[in-house]
């Protein structure tokens, strides 16, 4: 009997983070669930994550509880260069072709980070974009967005591990971080003003029916967070973001995601990468 109640919970709970986020999480996941959850079942004084599990679908711990809640089932797992051909694709083709498009009126080039985690993705744009405004001069802005706002504030800070930028190539990691000096901070660096002036950061759930945001985007990044959606929610997700594009713009995908964007105004140019038409 109380096996059942538990499943059901749980099976209630998966449709409502699915309701809030679009994530499908698997039936097998509960362990991880509760290993996440676990503080915060002890700082709200419940005795268990069922009860926990019905106080917060019951509205009774709050709206900031389920925002929380959002930030710890998320799985924000990101580096810098990630896939990098793709930033190769950005320099090159992508950018390549808008100025030779758009060589006499000088308009910005933009790029989106539509699951931005803690940034890395937009920033390891905004230092290709940056090296590449040094050989051609041409305007560039980054928005990333994300569901976490806990992410959104962290990249927002564009504060990393030392450790994290070790892959960077070492001409780039020297020129767009600073160490800290203070013993407390000798383990971070900070991305530099010049390119945070450049890359803004804001929530946004890509569940949302319409975006908030420019429709004359160059490259949107769509990168690792359509595999936790189900099959309508990746299409409908992909039909927005084709509104956002500027004809001849570019949406990346991740690896394991591009079999899952079939839309008729995107032409398949690469493996995980799709042209809105001009
Ligand atoms: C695995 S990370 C990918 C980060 C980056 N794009 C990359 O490829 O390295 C997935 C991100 O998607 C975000 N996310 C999940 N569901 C979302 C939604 N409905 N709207 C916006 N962001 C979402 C998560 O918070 C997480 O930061």
């Amino acid at each position: 009997m109380a096996e059942a109640i538990q499943s059901l919970t749980n099976q209630r709970f998966r449709e409502l983070l699915k309701s809030l986020s679009g994530i499908s999480l698997p039936e097998g996941k509960v362990a991880m669930i509760e290993q996440r959850l676990r503080r915060r079942v002890v700082l709200a004084r419940l005795p268990n994550t069922e009860t926990y599990l019905q106080e917060l679908m019951q509205g009774k711990l709050g709206q900031e509880e389920i925002k929380v809640v959002l930030d710890l089932l998320t799985t924000n797992t990101t580096s810098f260069f990630r896939e990098a051909e793709h930033f190769d694709f950005l320099t090159d083709v992508a950018l390549k072709e808008f100025l030779d498009r758009t060589a006499n009126d000088r308009r910005k080039f933009k790029v989106w980070s539509a699951a931005s985690s803690e940034g890395a993705e937009a920033f390891t744009a905004a230092m290709v974009l940056n090296e590449a405004a040094i050989r051609r001069k041409f305007e560039w802005a980054i928005l990333g967005t994300d569901i976490s706002r806990r992410m959104v504030q962290r990249a927002n800070q564009a504060i990393y591990e030392a450790e994290q930028i070790k892959l960077i190539p070492r001409n780039l990691s020297s020129k767009y971080f600073m160490r800290g000096t203070a013993p407390e901070v000798a383990t971070k660096v900070r991305v530099v003003p010049e390119l945070r002036r450049r890359v803004k950061f804001r929530h946004m759930n890509l569940m949302d029916p319409t975006y908030p945001l420019d429709r004359d985007i160059n490259v949107i990044f769509l990168r690792n967070v359509l595999i936790y959606f189900d099959a309508d929610d990746k299409s409908a997700v992909v039909r927005r973001m084709q509104d956002h594009l500027a004809p001849g713009g570019y949406l990346i995908t991740g690896h394991a995601e591009s079999m899952v964007v079939r839309s008729e105004g995107l032409e398949h140019v690469q493996p995980t990468i799709f042209k809105k038409a001009l």
